[in-house]
């Protein structure tokens, strides 16, 4: 496994798909003849997103949409959200990487909420301790890590690093910057 020396390991692959299976055994077990809509965040969750959905059993449907925070002069962190999603009615479980803020989530829930689903979950694959702006409440979540910049596994720094079948964290990044 290649690991480049600005980069500590905080996740192996086998410890991540262990954690997937776990997660996909529970949410198997709560969607037990419901047909389940996942929806990954683009771009970050597209390879848990491809993990889990393999992992669940069930009848399952899978979207993506695009959120990103748009900068405005008061950087008030709002999230522009793009989709053509119909959720009404429909069983949504929101998939995620990470949540640091809670502000892209938050503002997904929301938005997805508009259409109403018949029921809207949140599942994510990290999540970080004492960084939120906004509080989320999760239904599944992987690992709980500290505030550290952590890449692989679908996270970038600048678009790098999304491809690792591991994660890590920069060793030199500040801790508030991811
Ligand atoms: C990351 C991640 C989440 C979001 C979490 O996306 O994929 O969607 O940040 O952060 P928050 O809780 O502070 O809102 P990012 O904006 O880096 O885009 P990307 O997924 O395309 O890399």
């Amino acid at each position: 496994m290649y690991l480049p020396e600005n980069l500590e390991l905080l996740y192996t692959p086998d410890q991540i798909q262990q954690k997937v299976i776990e997660l996909a055994e529970q949410i198997s077990i709560d969607y037990v003849n419901k047909e389940l809509h996942l929806v990954g965040v683009l771009k970050g969750s597209f390879i848990f997103l491809a993990d889990l959905a393999r992992a669940l059993r069930g009848q399952i449907y899978v979207h993506f949409l695009h959120a990103s925070s748009y900068a405005s002069t008061q950087s008030t962190g709002k999230v522009e959200i793009r989709h053509g999603l119909r959720l009404k009615n429909k069983h949504v479980l929101l998939v995620e990487d990470i949540l640091d803020t809670g502000l892209t989530s938050s503002q997904i829930i929301k938005d997805i909420q508009m259409q109403h689903p018949a029921s809207m979950k949140v599942c994510t694959f990290l999540s970080k301790r004492g960084t939120r702006q906004v509080s989320v409440e999760t239904d599944y979540v992987g690992y709980t890590i500290d505030n550290h910049f952590v890449v692989g596994y679908g996270m970038d720094m600048n678009e790098k690093y999304r491809e690792l079948s591991y994660i890590a964290y920069l060793k030199d990044a500040p801790s508030d910057n991811d």
